[in-house]
């Protein structure tokens, strides 16, 4: 079924495993996410920028979600992801977004608190779930850089109070990953997510889930993550493969020649991803 974040995060919680978000930037990719859920039997989270929103069209990812929701019998979550305007998440939830980040991470404290909190009133009344940042996650996500200068882990004793304060659904740690890493792998600070781990009761969310390495994917679910997002590398292999079939087909073959293996590259990755999110030992 459509479904919120809170209620798929509280099961991974139950089942000790993660469920994976990705990041889509366009239409075509969906189904191609959606089915390696299927095939893994697992809930998933799709999340999209503002800028993906915008480009798609909100209700056309929230139909698309719904139908295949109910077609194939899974689990989805529709997530805005990293929205730092409260006016795009307010459109994002009127078209039916099941889920939003609001990313305040940039913020002073006091007013990341407030502009949680404003979306987090809003929210509820269409029972659509919150996540939050807090700290800051380096690289780049979505064309917005954060300098590794500017980088900030967690501070457990913040989260507490933030997440007093702001009764957010989820929480996104800054634990040493970075968004857009791929040519090489993360170094992450397990004591920092120990800590947070042991200071806070709701579900936790890496971001920049690209770069971390596989043995590292399973150490920080067990640590406590819930929530883990994907969005780089699901780009370079569709990329990769649109290269290779652009280059070496006719220009007037039809297009699905050129789409389709990127959308097997795509069902691929996310399998693998999520084979791994479920399976930590
Ligand atoms: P990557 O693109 O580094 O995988 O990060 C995705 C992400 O965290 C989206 O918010």
């Amino acid at each position: 079924m459509y479904t919120t974040l809170k209620k798929v995060l509280k099961e991974a919680e139950d089942l000790n495993m993660a469920i994976g978000a990705f990041n889509t930037h366009n239409l075509e990719m969906l189904p191609a996410i959606i089915k390696a859920a299927v095939n893994q039997r697992t809930p998933v989270i799709i999340q999209t920028s503002c800028g993906t929103a915008n480009y798609v069209g909100h209700k056309n990812l929230v139909s698309i979600c719904k139908s295949m929701a109910e077609e194939y019998g899974v689990d989805i979550v529709l997530h805005l992801d990293h929205a730092k305007d409260y006016d795009e998440i307010r459109k994002a939830i009127d078209a039916g977004y099941s889920s939003v980040m609001f990313d305040g991470s940039s913020l002073p404290l006091k007013d990341n608190i407030l502009g949680t909190k404003r979306v987090v009133e809003y929210a509820r009344k269409f029972d659509v779930s919150v996540e939050a940042e807090l700290g800051t996650v380096g690289g780049t996500e979505d064309g917005i850089v954060v300098e590794q200068k500017d980088v900030q882990y967690t501070d457990p004793e913040d989260a507490v109070e933030f997440i007093r304060q702001t009764g957010i659904d989820a929480l996104a740690v800054a634990i040493g990953t970075n968004h857009g890493q791929y040519k090489s792998k993360t170094k992450i600070n397990f004591k920092r997510l120990e800590e947070i781990k042991k200071a806070v009761d709701i579900p936790l969310v890496i971001h920049g889930g690209t770069g971390v390495k596989e043995e590292d994917v399973k150490k920080v679910i067990r640590r406590g993550i819930r929530k883990f997002n994907v969005g780089t590398e699901l780009l370079v292999g569709w990329n990769r493969k649109a290269k290779e079939c652009y280059d070496s087909h006719k220009e007037n073959v039809s297009n699905r020649d050129n789409v389709v293996p990127c959308l097997n590259v795509i069902e691929e990755i996310v399998e693998k991803k999520i084979n791994l999110f479920k399976n930590i030992g």
